[in-house]
């Protein structure tokens, strides 16, 4: 892909975060399907997962996310120019989540839209997010990571069904001073692979029939060895490409944030990288994979720990189904964000009885 000169430069600027209270580990799976809290520790990474419980949607989770993160960069919804959602879990086929979050949110008037790009689903939605602001049609944007895994597992098969969970992370995008923000991105796919990691009903291609449900057709499958070397070998790919080309050497990296599918994945990406522990974040032992929620999540609580600081350089690497994958490279654009506890938010019970379309607006005037 050609690289052109960037004029003006984009920058995370807030992040926010949700996870459904409900929480299922390892042992509360044993009582489900033949395993183990061991066999999925040692092979996974994975202790435990939150998945919802209380009918919480997925646009519900990205809302709450989006809610802190307005209230710590103190921004109204009003002032966002765009809303792109990543996920394979929206509440509808149609219409997006974007357009429920961004009415839930009162961001009446912005565009916005979601991006179905599975594991790499945030990594997209950053890709337009920069580019939107980079070319100055956008000067605010709010990137969603927002799932609800637990609605697309097979509970019959243990390969996967011990893999994922629910959750939602986002950021808040902005045109910043160099030599901050991102500096170097890439994202890419090959569709030849999209039967080791799909869904196969739900679509157009099998709408929902007897025999869809009775095969378990709208259920996650995965070939998971060859999805495991792929990602491996792809996300240690495109973290040497972006670090070479800008003249950056590994050990130069503040935080590198992966997506998180499985430790092993992410352990033989950094051994290969030659990365040091303190310069990797993880925390598929809490969450499991969220897919496209696992790297805004991990962003958010590397920088509430302190792990990523103004000036630093950061490093997110996807890969997931499609085949997809992408890369983000940037230069930590803030100091330490307000805590959350610091600035008015409002409460999750508040934030869920939000209704969609509470009169006053253009529609009926
Ligand atoms: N509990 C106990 N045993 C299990 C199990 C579970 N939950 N899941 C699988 N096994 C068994 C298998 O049946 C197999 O048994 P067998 O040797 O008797 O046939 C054995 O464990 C090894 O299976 P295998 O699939 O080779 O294991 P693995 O080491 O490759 O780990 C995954 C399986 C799924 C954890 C791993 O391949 C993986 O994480 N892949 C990619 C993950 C991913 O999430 N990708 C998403 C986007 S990147």
């Amino acid at each position: 892909m050609v690289r052109k000169k960037i004029v003006r430069r984009a920058g995370i600027v807030s992040v926010g975060k949700y996870m459904p209270p409900n929480v299922v580990t390892n042992f509360d799976l044993e009582k489900i399907v033949d395993t183990s809290d061991e066999w999925i520790r040692e092979r996974t990474g994975i202790i435990e997962r939150h998945m919802v419980k209380n009918g919480e949607k997925q646009s519900d989770l990205a809302l709450i996310a989006s809610r802190e993160a307005l209230a710590r960069a103190g921004w109204s919804p009003k002032d966002l120019d765009m809303i792109i959602v990543g996920t394979v879990t929206p509440d509808h086929i149609f219409p997006s989540s974007a357009n429920l979050l961004a009415g839930k949110l009162g961001a009446i008037g912005a565009p916005s839209y979601d991006v179905l790009a599975a594991c790499s689903g945030f990594l997209y939605s950053l890709w337009q997010g920069v580019v939107a602001i980079e070319s100055g049609r956008a000067d605010r944007v709010l990137v969603v990571g927002s799932e609800i895994m637990s609605t697309l597992i097979n509970w019959e098969d243990r390969s996967t069904c011990v893999l994922f969970g629910d959750g939602a992370g986002v950021v808040l995008l902005k045109a910043v001073d160099a030599p901050y923000g991102i500096h170097d991105m890439e994202i890419g796919s090959d569709g030849r692979f999209y039967d080791l990691l799909h869904m196969k009903a739900g679509g157009s291609a099998y709408p929902a029939t007897h025999e869809t449900v009775e095969k378990r057709m709208h259920t996650l499958y995965m070939e998971g060895s060859e999805v495991f070397k792929l990602a491996v070998r792809k996300m240690t790919e495109i973290s040497e490409s972006l670090l070479e080309r800008n003249r950056i050497r590994p050990e130069q990296l503040g935080c590198f944030i992966a997506h998180q599918a499985n430790i092993r994945i992410i352990d033989s990406t950094t051994k290969r990288l030659r990365l040091k522990p303190n310069q990797v974040y993880n925390n598929i032992d809490k969450y499991g994979n969220t897919t496209s929620a696992t790297i805004p999540t991990c962003l958010y609580e590397a920088e509430e720990q302190g792990m990523i600081k103004k000036g630093d350089w950061v490093l997110l690497i996807s890969f997931g189904a499609g085949l997809t994958w992408g890369g983000i490279l940037m230069k930590w654009a803030v100091d330490r964000l307000p805590k959350t506890e610091e600035v008015a938010v409002d409460t999750v019970s508040d934030v869920l009885s939000t209704k969609l379309r509470p009169g006053g607006d253009w529609a009926n005037q």
